[in-house]
């Protein structure tokens, strides 16, 4: 009997107590059902995730083996993987994101507007949803985005990570979702042949930006802009919606936020710690690897437990507990934006969507509650809320 099982429905209600016994028990354990190995203590993990040279992603991220080396970033190795990254990294880095700060502000205030009369709401999908999702589209310059198209995709594809994506479900929307991408594309392709000058934006930066003589083929951009959608917001919805539910469900800490709000990026780091909103992800060996007794062939995928890591009473002090009085910068070395070589490149971006979200639910929602059950998050690897019903006094903007 294997002791880890990502699809059973205890362990995804739960999963804490079967990381914790994994990695007493068996910090390297088969699932062979699902033919995988999982590893589970932090100092394992930054060691594959430091050396790429035997733990490739060339197969993807995912339990499902993709092409080798087809995808865009977190399908591929060095030097392929470097090239793609110094082009993103160009074009993405923290300086240029802050340039939106005053943007996604007012983003946020003009979703609470709307929000505020009602009294009550179900936060995932009018609030943690739209957030992340509108500000990449304006990234992206994408100003008649089909919004509901995206959010389908990226519930969908989400469910691809452990292979629970229905085909059926999915086709059409990645047919949609790409046949937009490519009509951006186009219509940017147009304006520079015609010597006039593109949108400013992250599409346009996408394909003009040369590294090494070299632009992006068009596939990768697809790819890149597909993985910028998924990655970039149904984490991020996670991460607020968390956020939320940890700060609501214990009496007295929204109170404590309110009265000091540099406890927000205490909180945003504390819950990406303690509710890793992506669980695991896959690395496969490129040839046998000896650890802790087991042997993990090569060509087997091996999950990174994330957030097993970030449980590790190793590495953390009461690590069951959520807290506020953590260190800012020892509770950064958590690991739910990976490690190493293919470390998140929208750590920035999301804290900082995250941050303004939070900011402006406890401006105006200083009674904001839990109102109702939540509904998890489907995919088996990822930890999350798809409903959250919370309320709030109708005069609550006033106190
Ligand atoms: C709470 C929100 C987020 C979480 C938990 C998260 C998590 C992760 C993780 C775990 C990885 C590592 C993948 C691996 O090791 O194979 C990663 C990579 C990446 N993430 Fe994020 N992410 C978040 C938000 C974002 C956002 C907002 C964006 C962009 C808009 C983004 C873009 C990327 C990219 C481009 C990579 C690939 C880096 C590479 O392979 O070199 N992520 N993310």
């Amino acid at each position: 009997m294997s002791i880890y099982d990502p699809f059973d429905s205890e362990t995804k209600k739960n999963p804490h107590p079967t990381y914790a016994r994994l990695r007493e028990e068996e910090p390297v354990s088969a699932c062979p059902a699902h033919a995988f190995h999982v590893v589970s203590r932090d100092e394992d993990i930054r060691a594959m995730l430091r050396d790429v040279d035997t733990w490739s992603s060339k197969f993807g991220p995912g339990l499902p083996f993709a092409e080798p080396n087809s995808g865009a970033l977190v399908g591929v190795d060095p030097p392929e993987h470097t090239f793609q990254r110094k082009l993103i990294g160009a074009v993405f880095g923290p300086r240029s994101i802050a340039g939106y700060e005053d943007q996604i502000a007012a983003l946020v205030e003009d979703i609470l507007d709307e929000l505020e009369p009602k009294g009550g709401a179900d936060l995932i999908p009018t609030f943690a949803e739209r957030i992340p999702l509108v500000v990449i589209c304006r990234l992206l310059g994408f100003d008649d985005a089909p919004l509901e198209t995206f959010r389908r995709y990226v519930h969908v594809a989400t469910l691809g990570v452990l292979g629970e994506a229905d085909p059926i479900e999915l086709e059409p929307l990645y047919a949609d979702t790409m046949a937009y991408f490519r009509s951006e594309i186009a219509r940017r392709a147009q304006l520079i042949a015609e010597g006039a000058t593109p949108p400013d934006d992250l599409t346009t930066q996408l394909m003009i930006t040369e590294i090494d003589g070299r632009t992006l083929d068009e596939n990768v951009l697809l790819g890149f802009m597909s993985f910028l959608l998924i990655g970039g917001s149904g984490t991020t919805t996670m991460l607020i919606g968390n956020v939320v539910y940890e700060l609501l469900q214990r009496p007295g800490m929204w109170d404590q936020l309110r009265a000091d709000r540099s406890l927000v990026p205490v909180a945003i780091e504390e819950s990406l710690r303690y509710d890793a909103p992506v669980h695991g992800l896959f690395r496969t060996p490129n040839h046998d690897v000896e650890l802790h007794g087991h042997t993990i062939a090569r060509d087997t995928k091996t999950m990174v437990l994330y957030a097993s890591a970030n449980r590790d009473p190793r590495v953390w002090d009461d690590p069951d507990e959520f807290r506020l009085d953590r260190d800012q910068r020892q509770l950064q070395r958590h690991l739910a934006f990976g490690y190493g070589t293919h470390i998140c490149l929208g750590a920035h971006l999301s804290r900082m969507e995250t941050r303004l979200g939070l900011n402006g639910l406890l401006n105006r929602f200083p009674t904001l509650r839990i109102d109702g059950d939540p509904v998890d998050t489907e995919p088996s690897v990822l930890k999350g809320f798809d409903h959250l019903p919370v309320a709030w006094d109708l005069n609550d903007a006033g106190r």
